[in-house]
């Protein structure tokens, strides 16, 4: 068996972890944890997103929060832009990287975005060509990609023909979301391997969702093919708030605890990250989802 020497982390949690939150978080609350992320070394760290703040009142105010932040040298701090106002919004706020949000299912499409997959595309083909003119670079999200809350399953090559798109359009990396948290590990592989025969294998990153507590091992899955990009959210924060009843993605505590636990590197430090998560789950006033974080430090019981 052979694993990476070497896992980059994609935090995604003041994003993917605080948009399904209902009490409005302060931007000073969300600069802080994102501040306290990058302490801790991680080094790509998902700060907002310039969506309708109709459909996510959540993120309304990321410009603030990007504008706020302390950026770190040698740290990303990317945004979701799922249109062309976004990614207008996004360049005002000094955003150097964006990513956006494509799906395997035509439904999950509809209701997140609400238009075609066909439509997503044509639409992101706008917005990625005038983001790598501004000098950004450009990350590909694949919702669905191991089931989907509206359709049931999801082939692989459903998600294959998707993320190629994305790829062709010219985004560096492809990141493959388990948004409901349904996959399982064998699942998890074959989905991995059909996306892989396209594209090359170190520019998918495994977004998995611990709905069914199945993340940890589907990662441990991917890993052992090559997968070598890994997005988590501290203290297991979030869901999405079109996939109802999905919990948020895999714990960065939990993911870091495993991948040290086998010698892989990832720059983070545990100590460092638990102190992040005790933080903003001492603002929403509630335990960590991660197991490490509830194990290891949080002080409300
Ligand atoms: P729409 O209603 O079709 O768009 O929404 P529209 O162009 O008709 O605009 C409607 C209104 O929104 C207008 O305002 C626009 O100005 C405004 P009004 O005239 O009604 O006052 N608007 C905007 N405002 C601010 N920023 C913008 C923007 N665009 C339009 N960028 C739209 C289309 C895409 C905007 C909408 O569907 C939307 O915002 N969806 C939210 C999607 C979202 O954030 N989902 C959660 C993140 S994805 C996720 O969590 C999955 C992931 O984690 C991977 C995984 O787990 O699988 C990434
Ligand atoms: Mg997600």
């Amino acid at each position: 068996m052979s694993l990476p020497t070497r896992v980059k982390i994609v935090e995604v949690g003041p994003r993917d972890g605080l948009q399904n939150e209902p009490q409005q978080v302060p931007v000073e609350t969300k600069i802080e944890l994102i501040n306290r992320l990058g302490a801790a070394g991680l080094s790509v760290i998902e700060s907002g997103s310039f969506v309708s703040p109709k459909w996510v009142p959540q993120m309304a105010a990321s410009g603030e929060v990007l504008q706020g932040i302390d950026r770190l040298p040698g740290v990303n701090y990317p945004v979701l832009t799922p249109n062309m106002r976004g990614l207008e919004g996004a360049l005002e706020a000094g955003a150097k990287e964006v990513a956006i949000i494509a799906a395997a299912s035509e439904s999950f499409t509809r209701k997140n975005i609400n238009c075609s997959i066909d439509e997503s595309i044509d639409r992101y083909a706008e917005v990625v060509e005038k983001a790598l003119t501004e000098g950004l670079r450009v990350r590909g999200y694949v919702s669905c990609v191991l089931g989907c809350p509206y359709e049931g399953e999801i082939t692989p090559e459903a998600v294959a023909k998707v993320s190629n798109k994305l790829y062709e359009m010219g985004c560096y990396e492809i990141s493959l979301g388990d948004t409901v948290g349904v996959g399982t590990p064998l699942k998890a592989q074959q989905m991995i391997e059909t996306v892989a025969t396209d594209l090359p294998i170190d520019k998918l990153a495994a977004h998995f969702h611990d709905t069914y507590g199945q993340a940890l091992s589907n990662l441990f899955a991917v890993l052992q093919l090559g997968v070598s990009v890994i997005d988590s959210s501290v203290a297991g924060l979030g869901g999405c708030p079109y996939a109802k009843g999905a919990s948020g993605n895999v714990a960065t505590e939990d993911v870091i605890y495993m991948l040290n636990g086998m010698g892989v590197e990832t720059g983070v430090d545990l100590d460092k990250l638990l102190e992040a998560g005790r933080f903003i789950c001492d603002y929403l006033q509630r335990p960590p989802a991660s197991k490490v974080g509830r194990a290891l430090s949080c002080s409300i019981s």
